[in-house]
């Protein structure tokens, strides 16, 4: 079922002292077709162990030549500090195909306001965007709001300067750094100057504005609250979470019954049962369906039920356009009857 990329890494660019991108191509010279703003998960086998991580794809189909990753370090962290201190340029890494819903809608985004938020690696899928929306989507009105700590820690500086000076008059970077900017208005955006900041740069129809949001939890939950305080509805905002959490502990379904899951397509059936998800009854039959953060916050689980009922513990990443349309997350959905299951291309461009 999973689709697994051979990637050969062509180049490493250092962007700051913590964070490389990773400059990808299929190693059979096939070309990987994504989205802007989705990201790869990459898979790693440490000591017989399998180890998964997701990252965003901060190159723009069509703008960019080659697929581009760009990965920090964190302190402590297995997977980052093992790709910036041992791989290099040649090395092989295996990926799911990409996926992810903080993706555009279609169409064009001309007189439309589009703002970003974003603070540290959250710029990953956030430049993609920005890339897509001025180079391809005829975007006029759109707004970077990105907060670091210094000139020095900023992902992309350069390359956001030159976007800034390519659309002088379509596009406004707010450049917050905490420890060395001058003018103390632009060093920490918090919910009274986003507050200020959303009249001024929303010029258009309101109720036509989009908002995207990467960064720490802290930052995103900070922006949300404030949008959606100032009336923009829950529609018009999209977030992508780059630390997850455990997931929360099974929902109580009343009177749990095995269910059986069929996978349209595939031929595939497999039997479930409460307070089983239904991803984890699939690996624990070795049926390979697609996965990452095992948390309801990425989305790379996400398939369409086409009949039956599931019961989601959470869902941090789909949004009610999605839930209508059928879609669910399988590492925190439990099948409450039988369930038949669709992995296909869905209003989000997601291939498994
Ligand atoms: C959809 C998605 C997209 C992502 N895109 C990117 C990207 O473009 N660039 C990027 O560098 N990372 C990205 N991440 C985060 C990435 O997947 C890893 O979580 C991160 O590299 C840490 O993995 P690790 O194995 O080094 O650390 P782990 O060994 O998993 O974690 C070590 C400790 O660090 C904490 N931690 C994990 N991630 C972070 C983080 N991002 N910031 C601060 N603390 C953290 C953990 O909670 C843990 O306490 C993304 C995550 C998701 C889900
Ligand atoms: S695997 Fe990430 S949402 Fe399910």
């Amino acid at each position: 079922m999973e689709r697994i990329l051979q990637l050969r890494i062509v180049d490493i660019i250092p962007e700051t002292e913590e964070t490389f991108s990773f400059v990808l191509e299929e190693m059979d010279g096939n070309e990987i077709h994504y989205k802007a703003g989705q990201f790869l998960t990459l898979i790693f086998t440490i000591n017989n162990r399998e180890v998964r991580r997701s990252y965003s794809i901060s190159s723009t189909p069509g703008v960019n030549e080659k697929l581009q990753i760009s990965v920090k370090r964190v302190h402590n962290g297995e997977i980052s500090r093992h790709l910036i201190d041992h791989y290099t340029i040649g090395d092989i890494v295996e990926a799911l195909a990409p996926s992810g819903m903080f993706v555009l809608n279609a169409g064009s985004y001309k007189d439309k306001d589009v703002l970003l938020l974003a603070a540290g690696s959250g710029i990953t899928p956030i430049i993609s965007l920005i890339k897509e929306l001025l180079y391809k989507r005829n975007a006029n009105a759109v707004v970077l709001m990105y907060q670091n700590r210094s000139n020095h820690s900023t992902i992309f500086r350069k390359e956001i300067q030159k976007i800034a000076d390519d659309f002088s008059t379509k596009f406004s970077w707010l450049d917050f750094r905490s420890s060395d900017q001058g003018n103390i208005f632009y060093k920490r955006l918090n919910n009274e100057k986003l507050a200020l900041l959303i009249p001024r740069y929303v010029k258009h129809d309101p109720a036509k504005a989009s908002f995207f949001i990467c960064g720490p939890e802290s930052f995103m939950r900070m922006c949300q609250y404030t949008i959606t305080l100032m009336g923009f509805n829950s529609g018009q905002i999209k977030k992508e979470h780059f630390v997850i959490d455990k997931p929360p502990a099974p929902p109580l379904i009343v009177n749990p019954q095995p269910a059986k899951v069929s996978i349209l397509q595939q031929h595939i059936t497999f039997e479930t049962m409460y307070p089983k998800t239904i991803l984890q009854s699939a690996l624990d039959q070795h049926i390979a369906l697609p996965y990452s953060c095992k948390g309801g916050r990425c989305s790379t689980c996400a398939a369409k039920c086409v009949s039956g009922e599931v019961i989601m513990s959470m869902n941090d990443v789909l949004t009610e356009k999605d839930i209508e349309a059928g879609l669910i997350l399988t590492c925190v959905g439990y099948a409450v009857t039988d369930i038949m299951l669709e992995y296909n291309t869905d209003a989000a461009g997601k291939v498994n």
